[in-house]
């Protein structure tokens, strides 16, 4: 692209996006949220037993060493566990993933049932907590180095101590959640 078109392009692009700042009522649009993109994955932990939850909010936040960042409700039992053991894994959902694998772990808590009561293997990475196999193209392993109270949430910063792709399925994105995997009411 010529030098010129690159000056109209970028014109055009920054005068569309933004108004005359003296014009501009500062409002607060929540549908704004839903623009953001995020994954889908199963948060587990490991104290006295197993459990694990549904969570969008995982991503990596530094490198060397490797940090991932995860938020949890702060009612959740996963998130009890993590800030009693300091340890987490995250499983990455892919798109073939049915609706029951997120019922099952994203709506019901584990203070209730037993999520794992039916697993006829006992798939653990290295730290002891278990990963899921099925429906997952990578999990990682990570030990919390710091969280921070977000009132309704806890955010955690792990570092990454293990990780590996498990397939390549392409990864379950929380939009593709809402607009194929998510029964329609
Ligand atoms: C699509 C979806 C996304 C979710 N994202 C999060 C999240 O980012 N953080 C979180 O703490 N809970 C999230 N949840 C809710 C938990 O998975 C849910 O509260 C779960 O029942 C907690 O289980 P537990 O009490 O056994 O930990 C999500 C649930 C669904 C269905």
């Amino acid at each position: 692209m010529t030098r010129l078109a690159t000056e109209r392009l970028l014109k055009v692009c920054l005068t569309a996006t933004f108004a005359d700042p003296k014009e501009v009522k500062p409002t607060i649009d929540p549908t704004a949220l839903f623009k953001l993109s995020y994954g889908l994955f199963v948060l587990t932990a490991k104290d006295e037993r197993d459990n694990g939850c549904i969570i969008n909010t995982a991503f990596q936040v530094a490198n060397d060493p490797t940090k991932i960042a995860i938020s949890c409700q702060k009612n959740n039992l996963t998130r009890e566990m993590i800030e009693k053991t300091g340890a987490f894994n995250v499983s990455v959902l892919t798109e073939e993933v049915p609706f029951e694998v997120i019922r099952h772990f994203g709506m019901q808590t584990g203070r209730d049932v037993d999520k794992f009561k039916d697993c006829t293997e006992d798939v653990r990475a290295a730290n002891g907590i278990k990963y899921i196999p099925k429906y997952t193209n990578a999990f990682f392993s990570a030990k919390v180095l710091s969280s921070t109270d977000l009132g309704s949430h806890t955010l955690f910063i792990g570092e990454i101590t293990e990780s590996r792709v498990l397939g390549d399925a392409p990864s379950c994105t929380y939009a593709h959640y809402h607009a194929a995997i998510k029964p329609k009411c």
